[in-house]
């Protein structure tokens, strides 16, 4: 019956509570293939290969490798089975060196004894396996590049002789450049006869990429298909259960007066003499790649960040923000881009999340919060967007990654802001709730907001702004306007080619 499979998961199901994040679900992957694991947010893709590597257990269902049926109790019982899984966030130690979290495992079994050389020795050839020989094996960690961390991650998986290795929304962090390196690897693993899972809500990268996919949706399995023989569309009304016709809606926004004049600022090492403007109603893009010094300007004008030098002008008049407070008071707002960090209280409720920057707003005059009002707010708002949730009272990190993304963003359209700074607003969001997502973009631009949006996704600068910004090694290297802004463009001043 599993003739022929690495891996199989039958029938898998899976509660949290009432919520039921998997409902007989079914996954076959053979011996060196690439398998995409599509859907939206919340159809249970990350929860499915939780059970796999054993951080979840299944309440029902059974799992075979190589025909034959085994039982995988906690992450260890994965790790001798020969699967490995990337998750987005890192499980990297980052004051460690490269060798030491590569071997990190042999690290706690050896104890005292430990033959510093021979680490150094298995992280080399297995970065330079790799093609990486640039990475030294006694650089810390914490030092490296994303990408480069990345890299370390898988280097740590291969020395435990995974044959199963699941990748976990990978891209989400990488620009172009690094992810063409990735694809190289994976293709290179494949080839090598080791079996991939491919999670990613880009679906060229799924056309790209993978032999076979498998679509989840609401925690059910959908189908199984070769990628060869279909299409994005189809893909999609799969995923969503409708046809996206539009995936960057129509905007009608006047463009107006400049809200935000930043010129000559320097802020760190990142940030140098950059100037630029927005107005009112007007979408403006900073692309670029990782590390370009994107963030890092727009922390600095939002007062996270010491400015050295340089003037900030916002509505006509000179401003300092010493502090982030200051800056929201002013009606000036900043999704981050790392939500994990800085963009929501894991601990707390949806509810708290989703009001926390504009409790005014539901208060009365003696500063007495109208709860029904809140819940009602909260409600429409979050089911605007297609939220998925048990309970505005559930803490956020029981949602999926993309539905904490989404109470990210609603808490700053919550707020009333006259600008606001949207860093990777799409991040590890679904196709349906992306084009939401611009659908509340564009509102709060006919509203007359000023909108800078910072995006790696060359697609969504290219589809959503008025004009865009390129930043390259903390400077800003290129503007493009709107009638301009194309692929090859955006490159060559990314790369300073
Ligand atoms: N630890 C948990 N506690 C409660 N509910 C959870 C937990 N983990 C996941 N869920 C719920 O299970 C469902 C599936 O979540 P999962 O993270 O697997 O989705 P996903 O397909 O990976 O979505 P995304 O694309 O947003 O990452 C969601 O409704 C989520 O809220
Ligand atoms: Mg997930």
């Amino acid at each position: 019956m599993q003739d022929g499979y690495k891996i199989e998961m039958k029938d898998i199901t899976k509660h949290f509570g009432g919520v039921k994040a998997l409902n007989h679900v079914s996954l076959k992957i053979k011996k060196g293939e690439i398998h995409a694991l599509i859907g939206e947010n919340g159809a249970g893709k990350s929860t499915l290969m939780k059970i796999l590597s054993g951080a979840y257990q299944k309440d029902e269902g059974q799992i075979f490798i190589d025909g034959k049926e085994v039982k995988i109790t906690s992450p260890k019982d994965a790790k001798d089975l020969g699967i490995a899984v990337i998750y987005q966030e890192f499980m990297l130690a980052p004051d460690l060196t490269v060798a030491e979290n590569i071997s990190i495992d042999r690290l706690a079994a050896t104890g005292a004894l430990i033959d510093w050389r021979r680490l150094k020795k298995i992280a080399g050839d297995q970065l330079a396996k790799l093609g990486f020989n640039t990475i030294d094996p006694g650089t810390k960690v914490g030092n490296l590049s994303i990408a480069y961390q990345q890299i370390v991650e898988i280097c740590k998986c291969l020395t435990r002789n995974a044959d199963v290795i699941v990748f976990d929304e990978p891209t989400a962090v990488l620009t172009f450049t690094e992810i063409e390196k990735l694809f190289e690897i994976i293709r290179r693993l494949k080839a090598e006869g080791v079996s991939i899972i491919y999670i990613s809500h880009r679906l060229d990268e799924i056309f790209e990429l993978s032999d076979n996919i498998t679509v989840l949706k609401d925690g059910g399995y959908v189908d199984t298909v070769p990628a060869s023989s279909i299409t994005k569309e189809i893909l999609v009304s799969m995923m969503v259960g409708r046809t996206i016709t539009q995936m960057f809606p129509k905007r009608n926004a006047r463009i107006g007066e400049e809200i935000l004049k930043v010129e000559n600022l320097n802020a760190g090492t990142m940030v140098k003499d950059v100037s630029f403007t927005v107005r009112s109603g007007e979408i403006l893009g900073f692309s670029g790649l990782v590390g370009a010094g994107r963030t890092e300007t727009m922390r600095a004008v939002f007062g996270a960040d010491k400015i050295d030098s340089g003037k900030v002008t916002y509505f006509g008049k000179e401003v300092h923000f010493k502090h982030p407070k200051e800056a929201v008071g002013s009606g000036f707002g900043f999704l981050p881009e790392d939500r994990k960090k800085q963009g929501l209280l894991l601990e707390q409720s949806i509810r708290i999340n989703t009001t926390l920057a504009s409790i005014h707003k539901v208060t009365n005059k003696l500063d007495i919060i109208n709860h029904k009002r809140e819940k009602k707010y909260v409600r429409e708002l979050l089911e605007g967007i297609n939220t998925k949730y048990g309970s505005a009272e559930d803490n956020a990190d029981s949602l999926s990654g993309g539905n904490q993304q989404k109470v990210a963003l609603a808490k700053w359209v919550f707020a009333d802001c006259k600008c606001i700074v949207f860093d990777e607003p799409t991040r590890g969001v679904d196709v349906g709730a992306k084009t939401e997502i611009y659908k509340i973009m564009n509102k709060l631009a006919e509203e007359g907001v000023g909108i800078i949006m910072i995006s790696s996704e060359m697609t969504e600068i290219i589809g959503m702004c008025d004009r865009v910004i390129v930043m390259r090694q903390g400077r800003v290297s290129g503007e493009l306007n709107k009638e301009l802004i194309e692929e090859n463009a955006l490159i060559k001043y990314a790369m300073g080619v």
